[in-house]
């Protein structure tokens, strides 16, 4: 049996759909294990500035579908220093919080890290980000829903791009992460790919249009993780305008709409699995490790090995790409 009493619950870096859901199944199973739950504002910004209220059944009801966090969430300098991370434990310490919630991507749970190797109050992490790019889980919060978002939108660039004859650079997120542009590339019918862990390659789009592309198809789409090396989608744009010119080409940012919206029924799934079992987990005695689901499991891993995944492309998946885009 635990002696937990009362926790806290923050979200922390960039927000993700189906934060809302994750927050509500924390605060459900706490209340149904009798514990008292405190809601921490604005991330570690707020824990560091005492911005503390006290969360009930109600707080969190008809939230499952909203997209955001009702906590909000911030990127906290502050938090990155020993000063900062002094000022957030004498401010858990007052409200007597006996252990942290933490709905975070990597930086975040760098965050913790450094917390945790610092001072002894249980720490439990729960993996988001529209990116997908942290270890210990097969999805992150956010990815699913964030890839949905993409390929609608794109679907509905391919409709004008058919009409005009007209190729598209459509930028996607993924500042150092593929994850998005390969699934949402993939589920559009994308003529290429760019994503920041490979080279890019763009001698393969141009013998696309050395073959004469338009002989054969009305539209053509590119997908570009905005981490790319080539340093995005006006950039690959401008490159392929400077070598065929006679071209109608157009750039599309998809920017932050990838991170709004209602979350997918996966993403709710997954958030309210990981949100009760990490509170399963502080009440088995378990601290300073990340939730995550792996193959259908859910996995504890240690916040200490924390750190961001990268897409591997092997070649069954560059096969995808090829043969279907041909
Ligand atoms: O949440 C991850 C992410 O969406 C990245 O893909 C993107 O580069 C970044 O956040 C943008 O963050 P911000 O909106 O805080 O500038």
């Amino acid at each position: 049996m635990s002696n937990l009493k009362k926790i806290a619950i923050l979200t922390s870096g960039g927000d993700a759909p189906g934060l809302n859901a994750c927050i509500r199944a924390v605060v459900r199973t706490s209340i149904f294990h009798k514990l008292d739950v405190i809601g921490i504002h604005r991330g570690y910004e707020g824990m560091i500035d005492g911005d503390f209220f006290k969360m009930d059944a109600t707080t969190v009801s008809n939230i499952i579908q909203r997209g955001g966090t009702i906590l909000k969430s911030s990127r906290s300098e502050r938090f990155k220093t020993p000063e900062g991370r002094e000022l957030a434990y004498r401010q858990l310490k007052k409200e007597e919080i006996e252990a942290i919630i933490l709905i975070g991507g990597d930086g975040s749970l760098a965050g913790s890290k450094a917390f945790t190797s610092t001072y002894n109050i249980p720490w439990i992490g729960i993996p988001k980000t529209i990116d997908n790019d942290i270890i210990g889980t097969d999805f992150t919060i956010g990815y699913d829903t964030a890839t949905n978002t993409a390929m609608e939108a794109i679907d509905k660039i391919r409709d004008t791009a058919e009409s005009h004859n007209r190729i598209y650079f459509v930028e996607v997120m993924g500042r150092d992460s593929g994850f998005i542009a390969y699934k949402t590339g993939i589920s559009v019918g994308a003529e290429a790919i760019y994503i920041p862990e490979t080279k890019t390659d763009l001698q393969r789009l141009f013998s696309i249009f050395e073959k004469g592309w338009n002989r054969k198809k009305n539209s053509l789409i590119v997908v570009v993780a905005e981490g790319n090396e080539v340093g995005g989608a006006f950039k690959i744009s401008e490159k392929v305008k400077e070598k065929f010119p006679e071209y109608d080409m157009a750039v599309c940012i998809l920017g932050h709409i990838q991170r709004g919206g209602s979350p997918s029924c996966s993403d709710r799934v997954l958030a309210s699995k990981l949100g009760v079992s990490a509170i399963n987990a502080l009440l088995k005695g378990e601290k300073n490790i990340m939730i995550g689901e792996i193959k259908g499991d859910i996995i504890y891993t240690p916040l200490e090995k924390i750190t961001k995944k990268h897409l591997e492309i092997t070649p069954a998946m560059n096969e995808l790409i090829n043969v279907l885009s041909n």
